[in-house]
């Protein structure tokens, strides 16, 4: 096991919702495998660990002990019961300080400092906070020179669109340099994003696979089941589009299209990434109005249980226009996908929460035995991300006995029957490759930029339409124009074939 040097994680927004539901959750699974370095107390019965310490900072005045017991009341809830450990929850607790912050007041920047001051090791600032404050927590980090042997971490959204994006950038980066800017895209810590990796370059078989010679089209489904959980404010500045489209789902199509990088250094790989977005076809007015499809969700029901429609829910106004469903094809002009559609969709309040990459290969050249192989599909290779990560290849069989009559068969590779044992999350790994420094798993200033310039036409084109998204029922899988469009192109979704 790797264990870090000393390092002080600091957390900024130690009290808001990022915090509590997956940033101070995922420190707690690696401190309890002992990942966040030598836990002491477990021995010894002395103190808690001393490689590494959180500071957690808020607003709010209160101490140490106050923060824990908001730790008792708001994270322990959380944390998943399989990973649940009474003791090392209280070892845990015992490596958190707490300093109130109040950013208006530089002074208070030099406090921290300070303190810092009393610790070795780099320093971590993570800011789970919302994008409008990035830039006066460091502007706060210079004036205390703590800008130095640090690396900060930035969670999306970071932006709104491109110029808003650019601008935060460029604020962070005179303050810190490109190589201690840690950019979050939570799908990139994902385990099955990792084996996506391993399946396309520790393995020679696929390689002369993935190519427009024999891959017909390519899916991409990020499905939920949630709905905006009680942020209909927040979802109302963000929408789909920028919530999921921008970030994840371009990141997994860089990850699915790149060609090998020179080697795995983080550098490699994002440059990779990065050509594959600047391949993307760019859009227009007609391929937006042809090409995307936009949704907002009304009641329905998930799992036989009522749901309201998005404009009922807290916080959204009821002629509101935000999009809770996007599907869209995109094209990468280059020399391995030319003419291969990439078809992307996500959605709140779909009929499954899945995550999946779907390769649908060609059909044979002629149906020398019969019409069952000349479908594009019949050979497809499904990526599942979550639930249950698993590797997955169909292809015809013969059924047995008299005649050739073939069906559809699957080999499978489910990763939890095959690996037992503690799965890390994706914001453990993140997490610790940041208390680590690499870099690999996180998104490159480049690579985000180019991201908001390919949904920038999408952006204008809506927001210059008056008709809104179109209504789909809570519990189906979008508008039909989401199926029309694949239609469009001889295709259809995956759970449609099935
Ligand atoms: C976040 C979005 O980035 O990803 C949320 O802001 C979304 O709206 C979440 O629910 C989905 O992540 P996961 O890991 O649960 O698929």
């Amino acid at each position: 096991m790797n264990t870090p040097s000393p390092y002080t994680f600091v957390l900024f927004g130690a009290t808001g919702d990022l915090s509590l539901r997956k940033v101070l959750p995922a420190l707690f699974r690696a401190f309890r495998t002992g990942q966040l370095g030598a836990d002491d107390a477990k021995d010894s019965g002395a103190g808690a660990t001393d490689a590494g310490r959180i500071l957690a900072i808020a607003r709010k005045p209160m101490d140490a002990p106050a923060y824990h017991a908001w730790c008792e009341q708001h994270v322990r809830g959380h944390i998943k019961p399989d990973v649940w450990d009474e003791s090392a929850w209280k070892r845990f607790l015992d490596t958190i300080d707490y300093m109130p912050l109040d950013l208006g007041r530089e002074d208070e920047f030099g406090v921290l400092a300070e303190r810092l001051s009393k610790r070795p090791g780099v320093r971590i600032f993570y800011l789970a906070t919302g994008p409008s404050l990035f830039i006066p927590i460091c502007e706060g980090l210079r004036s205390a020179k703590l800008n130095e042997n640090s690396r900060i971490v930035l969670e999306k959204p970071l932006g709104h669109d491109l110029a808003s994006s650019e601008a935060i950038n460029d604020a962070v980066g005179a303050i810190f340099r490109e190589d201690q800017i840690y950019r979050i895209d939570h799908y990139l810590g994902k385990e099955a994003v990792q084996n996506l990796l391993a399946l396309r370059f520790g393995n020679a078989i696929f390689e002369p696979l993935w190519r427009r010679e024999l891959i017909d089209n390519i899916q991409i489904t990020i499905a939920e089941e949630i709905g905006v959980e009680g942020r209909g404010e927040f979802y109302e500045q963000t929408g789909a589009l920028r919530d999921m489209v921008q970030n994840h789902l371009l990141q997994l199509l860089a990850i699915v299209a790149m060609e090998p990088p020179l080697s795995m250094d983080a550098d490699a790989v994002r440059d990779e990434k990065l050509r594959v977005l600047r391949s993307l076809r760019q859009l227009d007015d007609e391929s937006v109005s042809r090409n995307v499809v936009r949704g907002q969700y009304g009641g329905g029901a998930i799992r036989n249980s009522a749901v309201p429609g998005y404009t009922d829910e807290p916080g959204v106004p009821p002629d509101s226009q935000t999009e809770t469903f996007v599907a869209l094809k995109a094209d990468i002009d280059n020399w391995r996908w030319a003419g291969v559609p990439f078809f992307l969709r996500t959605g709140k309040r779909l009929g499954e929460r899945v995550a999946e990459i779907v390769v649908n290969y060609r059909a044979t050249p002629y149906p020398l035995l019969g019409d069952a192989t000349a479908q594009p599909g019949v050979n497809r290779l499904v990526i599942r991300l979550q639930p249950n990560e698993s590797i997955r290849l169909y292809c015809l069989a013969k059924q047995p006995g008299e005649g050739m009559n073939l069906q559809s068969v699957h080999l499978d590779l489910a990763f939890d029957q095959f690996f037992k044992g503690h799965r890390m999350d994706a914001y453990e790994r993140l997490l610790l490759d940041v208390i680590n420094g690499r870099l690999a798993l996180f998104v490159r200033r480049d690579e985000q930029e180019q991201a908001w310039r390919w949904v920038a036409p999408i952006q204008a084109y809506w927001s210059r339409q008056h008709k809104g998204p179109k209504r789909y029922a809570a519990g189906t899988w979008g508008p039909p124009a989401a199926s029309a469009l694949l239609t469009q192109y001889g295709s259809s979704w995956m759970e449609e074939d099935n």
